[in-house]
């Protein structure tokens, strides 16, 4: 089976942090597997913008570059290549001055009909600048989009301080605020599974469910990002925004419809239904984590303290019991965890149903372990239900846990896209099903803030954990201590 690509209307995408690490390796990569794709029409065009100044023709080779490194050796066609970069072009300009705007709108032209997106794959702290000067500029019209990545905000307040600078010059149907998890192609197959099935959609909920686990859990350490990491942590990077997402998508009522605002609308619901974590309850309910010293795909890392080189109380892990408060899910304890330097690169969804009432079988047939979907983002994307049946054969009745596999690369032959492919066309196309609404992002602030404040308000630092582990031993007892276990990603 392939997938189908439809082409998108021609546009105008300009990079803000066009040289940086973003465009680099997700957005160039991304957008020429559009053009391999067939995806984009003529005349499309993409602008990058940075402050240092640079030839078109180096920024073609920035980009060949960046597609050579991050795209894989299979998909690199160097006929495709030569006519995406014919599309590319750089223009210097300086977000904080003046400098290159003029430059930038003569480059951009006076086409009112065509969609223009603006990327801002720049830090948010230059998000007002620029945003204000598309304004003063006049490069801003009816079918002008923003593109802004996270962090939105480090808290409540910043975040409504964000959202207001971007809003002063662009309608909310203008303001695409990207979340890469929601682009991913297992967690859209998650509302495939919930809304395009019978099968799921009347067990789900607690008469039916036991509990949920959310895993995204990385191997890799600080990756160069110190700077930005140990101010925000593990609860602003991955909690505030992929993981509560996530949550979010199993969480949710069936929307009316797949339309942007009927999804937005349900999601929002399930963020506003989340009991609170304060410091009342935040040492039963949560665990932070840093990771020490250990091993990590077969070597020796160092710890989160040395490789930052200061000390530090951020955590690097999280752990999290949430509760949803509502009528489908009361009693449902939701466990989340992520975090950086763990065992392996597994990020997994996994719903467990409860037990059966009452086993007609022997002690011989062996145990009847409760059904478990799990859905897999990465890596190895896919999803198992598992079941138990008997074991085949003309022994006795023998029972066997076994998983019905719905492992995608075996059953589909179309490659999985990056999420940012997806995304960017989304953009394109002005369907906003997959971005954050405003209320959204503030709806989870408002969950997290409460969080953040009774860390704050504790002395303790983080619980160590062995890099290469799956974390500190309080994560596994937050579990336990309600006799269940965390899945071990296969
Ligand atoms: C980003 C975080 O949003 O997501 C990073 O800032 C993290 O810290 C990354 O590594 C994980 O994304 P993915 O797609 O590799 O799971």
């Amino acid at each position: 089976m392939t997938s189908q690509i439809i082409p998108v209307d021609p546009f105008d995408c300009i990079v803000f942090g066009g040289t940086g690490d973003l465009a680099e390796r997700k957005l160039i990569p991304a957008l020429y597997q559009r053009q391999r794709g067939g995806q984009l029409s003529e005349p499309t065009r993409i602008i990058g913008a940075s402050r240092s100044p640079m030839s078109d023709d180096d920024y073609r080779k920035f980009a060949e570059n960046a597609i050579k490194e991050f795209v894989k050796p299979t998909e690199f066609d160097q006929k495709q290549v030569d006519q995406f970069l014919a599309r590319l072009s750089y223009v210097a300009v300086d977000a904080t001055s003046d400098n290159g705007w003029e430059e930038l709108k003569t480059e951009i032209g006076n086409d009112t009909k065509r969609v223009r997106a603006f990327y801002l794959a720049v830090s948010p702290s230059l998000f007002a600048d620029i945003s204000s000067r598309l304004k003063s500029y006049k490069l801003v019209h009816d079918h002008t989009r923003i593109i802004v990545e996270k962090p939105i905000g480090r808290d409540l307040q910043s975040a409504i301080a964000l959202n207001d600078t971007i809003g002063h010059v662009f309608h909310e149907q203008q303001i695409f605020r990207i979340d890469h998890y929601l682009g991913k192609e297992t967690v859209q197959n998650l509302m495939a599974l919930r809304f395009a099935n019978a099968l799921y959609e009347p067990l789900w909920n607690s008469a039916h469910i036991d509990h949920v686990q959310i895993t995204v859990a990385e191997s890799v350490g600080l990756e160069n990002r110190a700077g930005y990491y140990d101010t925000a942590g593990a609860l602003r990077d991955m909690v505030q925004n992929h993981i509560m997402q996530l949550l979010c998508l199993v969480a949710m009522e069936p929307p009316a419809s797949m339309d942007a605002d009927a999804v937005r609308d349900e999601k929002l619901k399930v963020l506003r239904s989340l009991s609170p974590i304060t410091s009342k309850n935040a040492d039963e309910l949560t665990v932070r984590g840093q990771y020490r010293a250990g091993a990590s795909s077969g070597g020796a890392v160092k710890g989160y303290i040395q490789e930052l080189e200061h000390p530090s109380n951020t955590e690097t892990f999280v752990a999290i019991k949430a509760e949803i408060a509502n009528w489908r899910w009361a009693g449902v304890p939701f466990y989340l965890r992520t975090g950086k330097r763990l065992a392996s690169r597994a990020s997994e969804i996994v719903v467990s149903f409860k037990p059966i009432p009452h086993s007609i079988f022997g002690e011989g047939a062996g145990r009847v372990v409760a059904n478990q979907l799990v859905i897999r983002l990465q890596p190895d994307e896919g999803v198992k239900q598992w079941m138990m049946i008997k074991d085949p054969g003309p022994g006795g009745m023998r029972l066997r846990h076994v998983p019905l596999d719905m492992t995608f690369a075996e059953s589909f032959t179309a490659r999985s896209p990056d999420a940012y492919e997806r995304l960017i066309m989304d953009v394109v196309r002005g369907n906003q099903t997959l971005f954050m609404r405003r209320d959204e992002v503030v709806a989870a602030w408002q969950w997290v803030d409460p969080i953040l404040k009774a860390w704050a308000e504790t002395e303790q630092p983080p619980a160590g954990y062995t890099a290469g582990t799956w974390g500190p031993s309080a994560a596994i007892a937050l579990i336990e201590r309600d006799n269940r276990t965390w899945h071990e990603p296969e």
